[in-house]
Protein backbone atom coordinates (compact mmCIF):
# COMPACT_ATOMS: atom_id res chain seq x y z
CA UNK A 1 0.00 0.00 0.00
CA UNK A 2 1.19 3.75 -0.80
CA UNK A 3 1.78 5.73 2.09
CA UNK A 4 -0.22 8.75 -0.10
CA UNK A 5 -3.01 7.47 1.48
CA UNK A 6 -4.83 5.81 -1.37
CA UNK A 7 -5.27 1.65 -0.65
CA UNK A 8 -5.89 0.93 -3.78
CA UNK A 9 -2.35 2.45 -4.93
CA UNK A 10 0.24 0.49 -5.64
CA UNK A 11 4.03 1.15 -4.78
CA UNK A 12 7.31 -0.43 -5.55
CA UNK A 13 8.99 -2.82 -3.22
CA UNK A 14 12.52 -1.97 -1.01
CA UNK A 15 14.69 -4.02 0.06
CA UNK A 16 12.98 -3.90 3.49
CA UNK A 17 9.83 -5.13 2.18
CA UNK A 18 11.85 -8.14 1.10
CA UNK A 19 13.52 -8.62 4.88
CA UNK A 20 10.12 -8.38 6.06
CA UNK A 21 8.94 -10.89 4.18
CA UNK A 22 11.71 -13.24 4.99
CA UNK A 23 11.30 -12.80 8.98
CA UNK A 24 7.20 -12.88 8.25
CA UNK A 25 8.43 -16.30 6.93
CA UNK A 26 7.23 -15.89 3.30
CA UNK A 27 8.61 -17.91 0.80
CA UNK A 28 10.44 -15.42 -2.30
CA UNK A 29 9.81 -15.87 -5.69
CA UNK A 30 12.39 -14.13 -7.49
CA UNK A 31 12.10 -14.42 -11.79
CA UNK A 32 14.31 -12.85 -14.29
CA UNK A 33 12.61 -10.47 -17.19
CA UNK A 34 14.29 -8.72 -20.10
CA UNK A 35 11.49 -7.10 -21.89
CA UNK A 36 8.52 -4.84 -21.01
CA UNK A 37 5.63 -6.64 -21.62
CA UNK A 38 6.76 -10.08 -19.79
CA UNK A 39 7.83 -7.69 -16.98
CA UNK A 40 4.40 -6.15 -16.90
CA UNK A 41 2.86 -9.61 -16.64
CA UNK A 42 4.93 -11.18 -14.32
CA UNK A 43 4.40 -7.24 -12.30
CA UNK A 44 0.41 -8.02 -12.50
CA UNK A 45 1.12 -12.09 -11.27
CA UNK A 46 2.53 -10.35 -8.28
CA UNK A 47 6.52 -11.33 -8.68
CA UNK A 48 7.81 -9.33 -5.56
CA UNK A 49 11.48 -9.46 -7.35
CA UNK A 50 12.41 -9.20 -10.92
CA UNK A 51 16.27 -9.99 -11.91
CA UNK A 52 17.03 -8.09 -14.88
CA UNK A 53 19.78 -11.18 -15.30
CA UNK A 54 22.98 -11.36 -17.69
CA UNK A 55 21.27 -14.88 -18.70
CA UNK A 56 19.58 -12.27 -21.59
CA UNK A 57 22.92 -12.69 -23.07
CA UNK A 58 21.96 -16.44 -23.83
CA UNK A 59 18.51 -16.68 -23.36
CA UNK A 60 17.51 -13.65 -25.27
CA UNK A 61 20.74 -12.40 -27.17
CA UNK A 62 21.50 -15.90 -28.72
CA UNK A 63 25.51 -15.40 -27.15
CA UNK A 64 26.73 -18.47 -25.96
CA UNK A 65 27.66 -17.38 -22.49
CA UNK A 66 26.97 -14.39 -20.30
CA UNK A 67 30.48 -12.97 -20.65
CA UNK A 68 29.92 -11.48 -23.63
CA UNK A 69 27.08 -9.45 -22.09
CA UNK A 70 27.72 -5.45 -22.07
CA UNK A 71 27.15 -2.76 -19.27
CA UNK A 72 24.90 -0.83 -22.07
CA UNK A 73 23.12 -3.84 -23.03
CA UNK A 74 22.15 -4.44 -19.62
CA UNK A 75 20.55 -1.08 -19.12
CA UNK A 76 19.00 -1.22 -22.33
CA UNK A 77 16.60 -4.17 -20.96
CA UNK A 78 16.78 -3.17 -17.32
CA UNK A 79 15.21 0.29 -18.23
CA UNK A 80 12.15 -1.66 -19.82
CA UNK A 81 11.60 -3.82 -17.27
CA UNK A 82 11.20 -0.95 -15.10
CA UNK A 83 9.38 1.09 -17.42
CA UNK A 84 6.86 -1.87 -17.47
CA UNK A 85 6.54 -2.54 -13.53
CA UNK A 86 4.91 -0.63 -11.01
CA UNK A 87 5.30 -2.73 -7.87
CA UNK A 88 8.05 -5.46 -7.94
CA UNK A 89 11.60 -4.54 -6.61
CA UNK A 90 14.16 -4.51 -10.03
CA UNK A 91 17.47 -5.71 -9.58
CA UNK A 92 20.06 -5.27 -12.42
CA UNK A 93 22.80 -8.05 -12.65
CA UNK A 94 25.92 -6.46 -13.02
CA UNK A 95 27.99 -7.51 -16.41
CA UNK A 96 31.07 -9.58 -16.29
CA UNK A 97 34.24 -6.96 -15.44
CA UNK A 98 31.86 -4.43 -14.69
CA UNK A 99 32.92 -4.13 -11.14
CA UNK A 100 36.77 -5.08 -10.59
CA UNK A 101 37.37 -2.32 -8.29
CA UNK A 102 35.09 -0.53 -5.79
CA UNK A 103 35.05 2.87 -8.34
CA UNK A 104 34.15 0.99 -11.02
CA UNK A 105 31.29 -0.76 -9.13
CA UNK A 106 30.08 2.32 -7.55
CA UNK A 107 30.18 3.82 -11.21
CA UNK A 108 28.27 1.02 -12.87
CA UNK A 109 25.57 0.47 -9.95
CA UNK A 110 25.32 4.02 -10.33
CA UNK A 111 24.24 3.96 -14.12
CA UNK A 112 21.94 0.91 -13.18
CA UNK A 113 19.89 2.99 -10.79
CA UNK A 114 19.83 6.48 -12.35
CA UNK A 115 19.85 5.78 -16.23
CA UNK A 116 18.04 2.68 -15.83
CA UNK A 117 15.72 2.65 -12.45
CA UNK A 118 16.39 -0.34 -10.80
CA UNK A 119 16.66 -0.42 -7.05
CA UNK A 120 19.49 -2.66 -6.68
CA UNK A 121 22.02 -4.77 -7.99
CA UNK A 122 23.58 -8.53 -8.05
CA UNK A 123 27.05 -9.59 -8.39
CA UNK A 124 29.12 -12.46 -8.24
CA UNK A 125 31.30 -14.10 -5.68
CA UNK A 126 31.68 -14.56 -1.99
CA UNK A 127 34.84 -13.36 -0.10
CA UNK A 128 36.73 -12.19 -3.26
CA UNK A 129 33.49 -10.13 -3.76
CA UNK A 130 33.00 -8.94 -0.40
CA UNK A 131 35.20 -5.38 -0.63
CA UNK A 132 32.92 -4.54 -3.67
CA UNK A 133 29.59 -5.30 -1.75
CA UNK A 134 30.73 -3.66 0.89
CA UNK A 135 31.35 -0.12 -1.25
CA UNK A 136 28.29 -0.43 -2.70
CA UNK A 137 26.13 -0.75 0.30
CA UNK A 138 28.30 2.18 2.21
CA UNK A 139 27.13 4.37 -1.29
CA UNK A 140 23.87 3.71 -0.74
CA UNK A 141 23.28 0.98 -3.56
CA UNK A 142 21.42 -2.25 -2.38
CA UNK A 143 22.79 -5.62 -3.45
CA UNK A 144 21.98 -9.36 -3.71
CA UNK A 145 24.90 -11.48 -3.83
CA UNK A 146 25.13 -14.82 -6.08
CA UNK A 147 27.58 -17.84 -5.02
CA UNK A 148 28.04 -21.24 -5.97
CA UNK A 149 27.93 -21.98 -9.65
CA UNK A 150 28.58 -18.20 -10.92
CA UNK A 151 28.46 -18.01 -14.63
CA UNK A 152 30.37 -15.15 -15.23
CA UNK A 153 33.39 -17.49 -13.94
CA UNK A 154 32.96 -20.00 -15.89
CA UNK A 155 36.25 -20.67 -17.15
CA UNK A 156 38.21 -20.17 -13.80
CA UNK A 157 35.37 -23.06 -12.74
CA UNK A 158 36.70 -25.28 -15.41
CA UNK A 159 34.19 -24.31 -17.79
CA UNK A 160 31.74 -26.91 -17.01
CA UNK A 161 28.26 -25.62 -15.58
CA UNK A 162 27.91 -27.97 -13.03
CA UNK A 163 26.57 -28.32 -8.93
CA UNK A 164 29.18 -26.94 -6.75
CA UNK A 165 30.25 -27.39 -3.05
CA UNK A 166 30.56 -30.89 -3.18
CA UNK A 167 33.65 -31.57 -1.31
CA UNK A 168 34.83 -30.79 2.23
CA UNK A 169 36.86 -27.81 1.40
CA UNK A 170 34.25 -26.55 -1.28
CA UNK A 171 31.21 -26.60 0.93
CA UNK A 172 33.40 -25.16 3.58
CA UNK A 173 34.57 -22.44 1.41
CA UNK A 174 30.64 -22.09 0.13
CA UNK A 175 29.64 -21.20 3.85
CA UNK A 176 32.49 -18.42 4.03
CA UNK A 177 31.28 -16.73 1.03
CA UNK A 178 28.14 -16.77 2.00
CA UNK A 179 28.38 -15.46 5.85
CA UNK A 180 31.28 -12.53 3.88
CA UNK A 181 28.64 -11.49 1.41
CA UNK A 182 26.22 -11.25 4.52
CA UNK A 183 28.56 -9.15 6.55
CA UNK A 184 29.38 -7.09 3.71
CA UNK A 185 25.99 -6.14 3.96
CA UNK A 186 23.86 -7.99 0.96
CA UNK A 187 20.39 -8.08 1.17
CA UNK A 188 20.14 -11.46 -0.31
CA UNK A 189 21.91 -13.87 -1.87
CA UNK A 190 21.28 -16.61 -5.00
CA UNK A 191 22.65 -20.12 -4.16
CA UNK A 192 22.95 -21.52 -7.27
CA UNK A 193 23.69 -25.04 -8.03
CA UNK A 194 24.16 -26.14 -4.75
CA UNK A 195 23.52 -29.66 -3.09
CA UNK A 196 20.01 -29.42 -0.93
CA UNK A 197 21.73 -30.23 2.28
CA UNK A 198 24.24 -27.31 2.30
CA UNK A 199 22.17 -24.85 0.91
CA UNK A 200 19.99 -25.43 3.73
CA UNK A 201 22.76 -24.89 5.85
CA UNK A 202 23.38 -21.74 4.53
CA UNK A 203 20.14 -20.88 4.93
CA UNK A 204 19.73 -21.78 8.22
CA UNK A 205 23.32 -20.00 9.51
CA UNK A 206 22.27 -16.75 7.41
CA UNK A 207 19.61 -13.73 8.62
CA UNK A 208 19.15 -12.51 4.93
CA UNK A 209 17.23 -14.74 2.79
CA UNK A 210 18.81 -17.06 0.52
CA UNK A 211 17.32 -17.69 -3.28
CA UNK A 212 17.72 -20.53 -4.82
CA UNK A 213 18.17 -21.77 -8.56
CA UNK A 214 19.15 -25.65 -8.92
CA UNK A 215 19.75 -25.43 -4.60
CA UNK A 216 16.75 -27.49 -3.43
CA UNK A 217 13.85 -26.49 -1.84
CA UNK A 218 15.18 -25.17 1.49
CA UNK A 219 16.47 -22.04 0.41
CA UNK A 220 14.26 -18.83 1.34
CA UNK A 221 13.04 -18.50 -2.21
CA UNK A 222 13.45 -19.68 -5.51
CA UNK A 223 14.72 -18.10 -8.65
CA UNK A 224 14.13 -19.17 -12.41
CA UNK A 225 15.22 -17.73 -15.55
CA UNK A 226 11.38 -16.71 -17.25
CA UNK A 227 11.87 -18.77 -20.71
CA UNK A 228 12.68 -22.04 -18.46
CA UNK A 229 9.62 -20.93 -16.82
CA UNK A 230 7.68 -20.41 -20.16
CA UNK A 231 8.98 -22.89 -22.31
CA UNK A 232 10.29 -20.71 -24.46
CA UNK A 233 13.82 -21.53 -24.76
CA UNK A 234 15.56 -24.66 -27.21
CA UNK A 235 17.41 -26.26 -24.24
CA UNK A 236 15.77 -26.57 -20.07
CA UNK A 237 18.08 -27.09 -17.72
CA UNK A 238 17.32 -30.21 -14.80
CA UNK A 239 16.55 -27.69 -12.26
CA UNK A 240 13.90 -25.78 -14.32
CA UNK A 241 10.42 -26.66 -14.75
CA UNK A 242 8.34 -25.05 -17.35
CA UNK A 243 4.82 -24.01 -16.40
CA UNK A 244 3.81 -22.99 -20.01
CA UNK A 245 4.93 -24.16 -23.69
CA UNK A 246 5.36 -20.82 -25.52
CA UNK A 247 7.66 -21.94 -27.70
CA UNK A 248 4.47 -24.06 -29.33
CA UNK A 249 2.34 -21.57 -28.82
CA UNK A 250 4.52 -19.36 -31.03
CA UNK A 251 5.32 -22.22 -33.67
CA UNK A 252 1.38 -22.32 -33.95
CA UNK A 253 0.39 -18.77 -33.82
CA UNK A 254 3.00 -18.43 -36.34
CA UNK A 255 2.26 -21.36 -38.79
CA UNK A 256 -1.28 -20.69 -38.48
CA UNK A 257 -1.25 -16.93 -39.09
CA UNK A 258 0.94 -17.64 -42.40
CA UNK A 259 -1.54 -20.21 -43.52
CA UNK A 260 -4.38 -17.86 -43.48
CA UNK A 261 -2.01 -14.94 -45.02
CA UNK A 262 -1.04 -17.59 -47.89
CA UNK A 263 -4.94 -18.54 -48.17
CA UNK A 264 -6.18 -14.69 -48.20
CA UNK A 265 -7.96 -15.02 -44.84
CA UNK A 266 -5.94 -12.27 -43.01
CA UNK A 267 -6.66 -9.75 -42.60
CA UNK A 268 -10.19 -9.95 -41.84
CA UNK A 269 -13.40 -7.29 -41.91
CA UNK A 270 -12.03 -6.83 -38.74
CA UNK A 271 -8.60 -5.85 -38.81
CA UNK A 272 -9.84 -3.64 -42.30
CA UNK A 273 -10.65 0.50 -42.75
CA UNK A 274 -13.01 1.30 -45.04
CA UNK A 275 -13.53 4.92 -46.28
CA UNK A 276 -16.55 6.61 -47.24
CA UNK A 277 -17.57 5.41 -50.82
CA UNK A 278 -18.38 8.89 -52.08
CA UNK A 279 -15.40 10.55 -50.61
CA UNK A 280 -13.40 7.88 -52.85
CA UNK A 281 -15.41 8.73 -56.27
CA UNK A 282 -14.81 12.40 -55.73
CA UNK A 283 -10.80 11.66 -55.62
CA UNK A 284 -10.76 9.84 -58.91
CA UNK A 285 -13.29 11.97 -60.80
CA UNK A 286 -16.16 9.37 -60.81
CA UNK A 287 -19.32 11.78 -59.75
CA UNK A 288 -22.26 12.29 -61.48
CA UNK A 289 -20.88 15.94 -62.28
CA UNK A 290 -17.13 14.74 -63.22
CA UNK A 291 -19.35 12.41 -65.72
CA UNK A 292 -21.34 14.98 -67.07
CA UNK A 293 -18.09 16.67 -67.68
CA UNK A 294 -17.08 14.40 -69.89
CA UNK A 295 -16.46 10.63 -67.89
CA UNK A 296 -14.16 9.51 -65.20
CA UNK A 297 -10.36 11.03 -65.60
CA UNK A 298 -8.16 8.45 -66.79
CA UNK A 299 -6.62 7.14 -63.20
CA UNK A 300 -3.31 7.71 -63.76
CA UNK A 301 -3.86 11.29 -64.78
CA UNK A 302 -4.89 12.03 -61.23
CA UNK A 303 -2.13 13.73 -59.51
CA UNK A 304 -0.09 12.10 -55.90
CA UNK A 305 -0.50 13.26 -53.18
CA UNK A 306 2.91 14.99 -53.00
CA UNK A 307 2.30 16.61 -56.62
CA UNK A 308 -0.71 18.57 -55.15
O1 LIG B 1 21.59 -14.08 -14.88
C1 LIG B 1 20.72 -14.73 -14.28
O2 LIG B 1 19.64 -15.02 -14.79
C2 LIG B 1 21.03 -15.17 -12.93
C3 LIG B 1 20.06 -16.09 -12.26
C4 LIG B 1 20.24 -17.45 -12.78
C5 LIG B 1 20.19 -16.04 -10.79
O3 LIG B 1 22.04 -14.81 -12.41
Amino acid sequence: MSGSGDPAAVRRLTVSDIARMHADGESLPMLTAYDHPTAQILDEAGIPMLLVGDSLGQVLLGFDSTVRVTMDQMLHHTAAVVRGTKRALVIGDMPFLSYSSPDEAIENAGRFLREAGAQAVKIEGGVRSGRIIEALVRAGVPVMGHIGWTPQSQHGLGGKVRVQGKTREAARSMLADAIAVQDAGAFSIVLELVPEQLAAIITSRLRIPTIGIGAGPHCSGQVQVVTDLLGLGDFSPRHARAYADLRGAIRKAATEWAADVAARRFPGPEQTVRMDDAVLDEALGRTPDDRAAGGARDIAAIPLDRDL
